[in-house]
């Protein structure tokens, strides 16, 4: 029986000396939360009618006030165990994490969320096996080094010199699976990257991971979409889900909202402001030559008054703190006051002001951002702007000043279109695929070029090229993402060699892939979902942690069990291992 249906032991003590007592001495005896077996016998309970029936079936028992269909007439009880005498347990009671297994017990919230999370991953196996013929298959824990993007978890061998990897993902088994003849490959896999944590990062986390032959991206992202409306009609049948995902390029997302997992549930979109402005205007905005201005309206309040102490207190924050230091300028900030000239817009001048007033649609008390940027092509996940459009609207739903989203609704939307690659500084000492080229790919160096004419960008405008990527956003968090793959050998070559700058050894150690691409591998495109993410994001969590049984702290520790623990003289020499500061050789 789980914790949280609960039957009625009910005793009471009879005139009738010795041993029938005896049991209901002991049940009084018997500390709160001590495991027990009971025999007794089982009856039809009539439920209390009122609170004063039911404080009295408390009182019967002296020990429970849970009410279920059914009660035991208690004939014996047997203790299976002590429950600490000082350790006090009450609704209010936190738990540290060093008490995850108390945590976990006497918080139902965390119990439902568990419970949540394993309907989750079985409706999600089931539906992939029905409906779309996937076959489920576990790939090594025990991989290879290979430079795919974030730092490894290394495991040291008893062969000198000699380290297994743990996966960072699936991602070159499940292509290699491909190439073995399986048409549809799907796993709820574990995944282990040595990055900087975060709400929504855990070294150690599980993707739902898919990948199909001869598929294009149109059949992984419909397969995807598929799966995931009927999960939420399933597990959120009262929730409002779009009946087509909408879509969004890279270059979309990032123009107005300033983020590749754009939030669409806020208003606020950027634009961009230029061409409205006074030159010597821009030329005060920041140090940049030429910049690219965006602005942003956000109608925090009709009062004026209340937007300017508003924007006062965030500014005066630690948190503006990186907004203050872009090395772009500082965001230029208006407030919308019909009492002032210009309604506060004076230092555009008159026709600019008008120009923006009527673009905007701006209101008394409105917020008016103004930020510059440099006048280059996006790249990476989010503009300065972008984050501070998140951080405002935030504070402003907390200061209740802007409604927070409804709960019910949930803003899925595709990215497309991201360039292939990445400008990156070359780092001998940093992990990832990069090589000499300053140049990464913006997922992993499996990723198809989007079209032909991408492909022949691959040498002469590598930047150019687009990814024939998709990611999917839900709520502006970054829910999953995958691609077509690259499955000719030469042109995978090629992004490693010419368009990355990989050394030899590095290709060397992707020989089994390129090996297996050679061998008559089948177009095939794939994806991964962020298990962790995704049940967080259906129950409303703000972190992976409040879904994961035993989650790391932010330091990746696991407090219950004293993970990761110091390494000993004698282990580190079982493998091999110089260790400094190893267990008994002193600091
Ligand atoms: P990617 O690296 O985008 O793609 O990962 C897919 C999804 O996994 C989740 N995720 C994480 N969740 C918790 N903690 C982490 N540290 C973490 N890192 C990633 C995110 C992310 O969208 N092999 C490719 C997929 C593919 O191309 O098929 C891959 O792993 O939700």
């Amino acid at each position: 029986m789980g914790l949280d249906s609960t039957i009625q032991v009910v005793s009471s003590v009879t005139k009738d000396v010795d041993s029938i007592s005896l049991p209901h001495d002991l049940l009084q005896s018997l500390d709160q939360h001590t495991p027990v077996v009971v025999r007794g016998t089982v009856k039809a309970r009539q439920v209390p009618k009122s609170t004063q029936s039911s404080k009295d079936a408390s009182l019967a028992t002296g020990k429970t006030t849970i009410i279920t269909g059914v009660e035991i007439k208690l004939e014996h009880i047997t203790p299976l165990n002590s429950f600490p005498e000082d350790l006090i347990v009450t609704p209010n009671t936190i738990f540290p994490p060093e008490q995850r297994h108390l945590q976990i017990k006497y918080e139902k919230s965390i119990r439902d969320a568990l419970k949540f999370r394993s309907k989750v991953a079985r409706f999600i196996r089931d539906h992939l096996a029905d409906k779309h013929d996937f076959e489920e298959f576990e790939t090594p824990l025990l991989f290879k080094s290979t430079p795919e993007g974030a730092r490894e978890f290394l495991v040291p061998t008893r062969t000198p010199g000699y380290t297994y990897a743990l996966p960072q993902s699936p991602q070159q088994y499940k292509q290699i699976l491909m190439a073995s003849g399986i048409p549809r490959y799907m796993q709820i896999a574990r995944c282990f990257r040595d990055e900087d944590l975060r709400a929504d990062r855990q070294p150690e986390f599980t993707q739902v991971d898919l990948e199909m032959a001869f598929a294009s991206d149109e059949d992984v992202m419909s397969t995807v979409e598929d799966t995931i409306k009927a999960l939420w009609a399933k597990m959120l049948p009262s929730a409002v889900v779009p009946a087509e995902f909408p879509r969004m390029t890279y270059e979309e997302a990032m123009s107005k909202y300033g983020s590749d997992k754009p939030d669409v549930r806020y208003s606020s979109e950027i634009r961009r402001a230029e061409y409205m402005l006074p030159v010597d205007l821009i030329s005060k905005i920041g140090p940049l030559r030429d910049p690219i201005v965006e602005v942003m309206k956000l109608p925090i309040s009709e009062d004026p008054a209340t937007t300017r102490k508003f924007i006062s207190a965030f500014m005066d924050s630690p948190e503006a703190q990186p907004f203050i230091d872009n090395p772009s300028g500082q965001p230029g900030i208006f407030i919308i006051d019909s009492r002032k000239p210009l309604q506060g817009l004076q230092p555009f001048g008159f026709e600019a002001a008008e120009q923006l007033e009527q673009t905007l649609d701006l209101q008394d008390g409105d917020l008016l951002i103004l930020q510059a940027r440099p006048n280059t092509p996006f790249a990476g996940g989010s503009t300065p702007l972008g984050n501070l459009r998140l951080a405002l609207h935030r504070l402003a739903q907390k200061k209740i000043l802007l409604p927070p989203p409804d709960s019910r609704s949930f803003a899925f939307i595709w990215i497309t279109h991201f360039p292939l690659f990445t400008p990156t500084t070359v780092d001998p000492t940093e992990p990832g695929q990069s090589g000499s080229s300053g140049l990464k790919s913006t997922h992993h160096p499996f990723t198809s070029p989007a079209t032909p004419a991408d492909v022949d960008l691959l040498l002469s405008s590598p930047l150019q090229a687009k990814a024939a990527h998709y990611d999917l956003v839900l709520n502006g968090v970054e829910l999953g993402g995958g691609s077509r793959r690259i499955h000719n050998a030469d042109v995978q070559e090629i992004i490693f060699r010419s368009v990355l700058g990989m050394n030899d050894s590095r290709v060397d150690d992707f020989e089994h892939l390129l090996r297996v691409l050679r061998s008559g591998c089948p177009p095939h495109a794939g994806m991964a979902l962020g298990f962790d993410r995704l049940v967080a994001v259906m129950l409303g969590r703000e972190s992976v942690r409040d879904v994961i049984a035993f989650p790391k702290s932010g330091r990746g520790e696991d407090r219950l069990v004293g993970s990761p623990s110091k390494v000993t003289k004698d282990q580190a020499g079982v493998y091999g291992l110089g260790v400094v500061g190893a267990e008994g050789e002193g600091r």
